[in-house]
């Protein structure tokens, strides 16, 4: 008891003395309006508030709760850039969703161009521009989202402060070549590609074109601008990956996994209601459907949703649907309408035996750690691939929802509840992703304040970062070789040459 009061003692005086020695001051810039990127970056900040540092975050999002009810984090307001699609959507209309998103290779140049816009005018804004000029307050480091152009680079650059790069989904284009990771598709799945590892022949073909394109689209866009990926050696991405999800590639050490850091923040109660229809499930349990935040599911086209309901209505299962009315016209008994869910609490529910879901990083990570299995049906950007790569995990199946049929749709249901080794393997995926020496917010914490502590001479980059494509793929070293060869190959010639006419001579006297 009273060993147990002094240890208790010397934890709060070890992190009272921790926050006061360490306390930094940094800076975060969050130009992006999509949510799920915010879950992300938000989460990023929360870790590092709560260890005692002080945060400046620019976005166009409200501050979570956490965040607002911190002392030592300050929100500026960029709401004002909201204008067209570069506002923070929720529940938006499916056919405008997919006509915006209509393709990966429109979505590239969208993305580049949006990503430009918005970094502009973060950096014309007087709170920034009066930091870049020295009038505002010091900062010791820049934690900031830079997805689809390197514009955001200029802060960093100028305040010569570690640069930290968070990337809400897996790696994006620029990222291999910046950090010095190899960036090779012939095996490595780019991130709007649909598969994440390609195999055959058709699948390395698409993926060496998706490559090709958003490398001409991303290097069009950006070229001639002044700011690019910075030199220094202080510089880090955080790629919201884990290796027990997404297939390993290789990464120095200037790049963390942080995949699934907003699970940090604990479970939110589930509304009493809810929590009836969980805890008095029959035997056959719960099937959890949602498309996520961003799209409304009661402006899905009549006829896939009058095949939805068709197909819950024939399932023994109990099913909870996120949909915007209170009421559906042709419920089934079955059905749970709900417009907003504490999803990840709800997956814990150890009644709940499917989620059906449209692949959004944030769920798959919320899905992964309960260890439920998965019907995909993947809308858009990186869902497809986010999709695969749990259906390579053996824990999901994946349908398209524009070439839905009542039978495939209940076929792929009843597999995935009747076939056990799709719960088997969401379980071991679970359990693998768990497993780790640090929380996600522990490393960045580490990483965070380890870049300041040890400025520029945080040597993090890997050599190949800096090697030119001529010693990269061994040019010279070639040239050396085939020279030396052709002038061994001739100084014998010669050498041979003279001998043999000598003889020739003796022979002939
Ligand atoms: C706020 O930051 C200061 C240092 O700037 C630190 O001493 C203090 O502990 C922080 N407060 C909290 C609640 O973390
Ligand atoms: C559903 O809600 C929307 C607004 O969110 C409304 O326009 C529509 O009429 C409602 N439909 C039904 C069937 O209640
Ligand atoms: C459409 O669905 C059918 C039946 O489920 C399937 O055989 C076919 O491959 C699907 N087509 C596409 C383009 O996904």
């Amino acid at each position: 008891m009273c060993s147990g009061a002094i240890r208790l003692a010397i934890v709060v005086w070890s992190i009272g003395c921790l926050s006061t020695i360490m306390a930094h001051r940094i800076l975060a810039c969050e130009p992006s309006p999509g949510h799920s990127h915010w879950n992300v970056m938000s989460a990023v900040l929360e870790s590092l508030v709560a260890v005692g540092h002080e945060v400046m975050c620019v976005t166009m999002h409200p501050a979570t709760d956490r965040l607002a009810a911190h002392p030592n984090y300050t929100h500026v307001d960029m709401s004002s850039m909201a204008i067209g699609s570069l506002q923070t959507a929720r529940d938006m209309n499916y056919a405008h969703v997919m006509k915006v998103f209509r393709s990966n290779a429109f979505m590239v140049g969208l993305a580049t161009a949006r990503a430009l816009y918005v970094c502009k005018y973060l950096l014309d804004m007087p709170e920034i521009r009066d930091i870049l000029d020295g009038r505002g307050p010091a900062f010791d480091a820049v934690v900031m989202e830079s997805l689809h152009s390197e514009c955001m680079s200029a802060l960093p650059d100028r305040l010569g402060v570690p640069a930290i790069y968070v990337i809400p989904s897996p790696p994006v284009n620029w990222m291999p070549v910046a950090t010095g990771a190899p960036d090779h598709p012939s095996y490595l799945g780019a991130m709007l590609s649909d598969r994440p590892t390609p195999v055959t022949f058709g699948h390395r073909l698409a993926n060496a074109l998706v490559y090709a394109h958003t490398t001409l689209v991303r290097w069009y866009n950006d070229a001639g601008r002044d700011h690019r990926w910075p030199e220094h050696r202080h510089t880090m991405v955080f790629v919201n990956t884990h290796h027990s999800v997404e297939p390993g590639r290789p990464m120095g050490p200037n790049v963390l996994e942080i995949g699934g850091i907003h699970l940090n923040r604990p479970l939110e109660p589930i509304p009493r209601d809810l929590a009836d229809v969980l805890d008095s499930s029959n035997e056959f349990g719960v099937i959890v459907f949602t498309f996520g935040s961003l799209v409304a599911m009661n402006t899905l086209p009549d006829d896939v949703l009058d095949k939805f309901k068709i197909v819950f209505s024939q399932l023994p299962q109990t099913v909870i649907w996120k949909y915007e009315n209170d009421t559906m016209p042709d419920k089934p008994e079955n059905v749970v309408l709900c417009k907003w869910l504490p999803q990840r609490a709800i997956l814990h529910h150890p009644n709940v035996k499917l989620f059906i879901s449209h692949g959004g990083m944030s769920g798959v990570y919320e899905v992964v750690e309960a260890g439920v299995p998965v019907l995909g049906m993947p809308l858009f950007y990186d869902q497809p691939r986010n999709i695969q790569n749990l259906v390579d995990l053996g824990m999901a199946l994946s349908m398209k929802i524009n070439n839905l049929t009542h039978t495939a749709l209940s076929e792929a249901i009843n597999r995935i509840i009747k076939d056990k080794s799709f719960s088997e393997n969401a379980k071991r995926v679970s359990s693998l992703y768990r497993d780790r020496p640090m929380t996600p917010s522990e490393s960045v914490v580490y990483w965070v304040e380890y870049l300041i502590r040890h400025g520029t001479e945080a040597d993090i980059r890997p050599l190949s970062a800096d090697a030119s494509w001529t010693s990269h793929f061994m040019l010279d070293m070639c040239v050396a070789m085939v020279t030396a060869l052709l002038i061994i190959w001739f100084v014998t010639r010669a050498v041979l040459h003279v001998a043999l006419n000598k003889s020739i001579q003796s022979d002939v006297k």
